[in-house]
């Protein structure tokens, strides 16, 4: 029988904050799961610091299960933020192998951990034997090229990794380029742990193809996509749509704004992190450039307010 599909909703920096992820569930279905953005420069015996403590609020959000991400290449800090992550009550952890800025693969970190297997096998090694809370990783199909995941593929299999979810692109490609899936069809082949698909699936369309293609690969991680059209999981899953989804998504940035303006006390800074998910949900317009133009030049809440409505009133969506 053939298997659900299962949907996961990629962790973006300043994008997928706890806020955005309680509004985002409360308006759209599908998603199965919620990863936040990584986490990192945790002290090992250090209590969390309050920015990371609120940032790790909700162990669901509406009934959806919210995985906290930590980008380490020290076992004993991933360690303890495990033991914090279990004692909040999230009941998994996931390692980002995937990061592919300079800054921090160059240290060996993200996706440059990739090129040392070794240094990965110790980690996992002393990861293993000490958590409880069950452990994912995310990652690259290689930092430099593809051959480095080969040698990963016996440490990996030798580890009891929960799901391991792979950006079938190497980390020097960042996010464009090529998606390599013939690679991604021989690894999976090869992995012990169940594997979730990740990269350039933006429609249904693509979906369709990518489903056609790998008919095994029930679980995909979709980011991109869904920043620019919410409804992608619940289209994908042939879920009810909302009749008119115009209004519904004026309804979702609205209380995200909102949402926003509360937890913030008002701060103007806020517009940032909403400009920064424009630059996605443009692309959901018909005009993409005309719209995320209009947004980006907001300097006030009455600007962004009057932006958002002319934007709405102007442009067709096109999702
Ligand atoms: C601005 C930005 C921030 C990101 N932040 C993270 C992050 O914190 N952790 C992570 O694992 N991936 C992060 N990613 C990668 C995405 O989660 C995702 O893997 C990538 O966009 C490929 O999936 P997509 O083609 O479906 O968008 C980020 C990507 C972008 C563009």
């Amino acid at each position: 029988m053939k298997q659900e599909v299962q949907i996961y909703f990629a962790p973006f920096q300043s994008i997928t904050t706890p806020t955005f992820h309680n509004i985002y569930s409360q308006y759209f279905k599908g998603v199965d799961k919620m990863f936040t953005p990584f986490f990192s420069n945790i002290k090992a015996g250090e209590k969390l610091s309050l920015k990371d403590i609120k940032a790790l609020k909700n162990q669901k959000e509406n009934n959806i299960e919210v995985v906290p991400q930590i980008l380490s290449k020290d076992a004993d800090e991933i360690i303890w933020f495990a033991q914090n992550c279990q004692q909040m009550g999230f009941k998994e952890l996931n390692w980002n192998l995937g990061c592919p800025y300079p800054q921090v693969a160059n240290k060996k970190s993200g996706s440059g951990l990739l090129q040392y297997p070794n240094l990965v096998n110790d980690i996992l090694q002393k990861v293993s034997a000490e958590i409880k809370i069950p452990f994912s990783i995310k990652c690259r199909l290689g930092y430099e090229s593809k051959n480095e995941f080969d040698e990963l593929i016996p440490i990996f299999n030798h580890y009891p990794i929960k799901e391991i979810t792979i950006h079938a692109r190497t980390g020097k490609q960042m996010y464009g380029g090529e998606i390599n899936r013939e690679y991604f069809a021989d690894i999976v082949s090869q992995i012990n742990s169940p594997i979730i698909y990740n990269g350039d699936i933006f429609s249904l369309d693509d979906f369709i193809k990518f489903q056609n293609h790998f008919p095994y690969v029930n679980s995909l991680m979709l980011g991109r996509g869904i920043l620019k059209n919410p409804f992608l999981p619940a289209k994908i899953k042939g879920l009810d749509l909302p009749v008119d989804l115009k209004p519904h998504l004026k309804l979702f940035i609205d209380n995200l704004y909102y949402a926003y303006r509360k937890e913030k006390n008002n701060q103007l800074s806020l517009l940032s992190a909403l400009k920064e998910y424009w630059t996605y949900l443009a692309n959901a317009f018909d005009e993409p450039n005309r719209v995320y133009r209009k947004l980006k030049k907001c300097k006030s809440f009455d600007a962004y307010e009057d932006a958002v409505n002319a934007v709405f009133e102007e442009y067709n969506l096109t999702v």
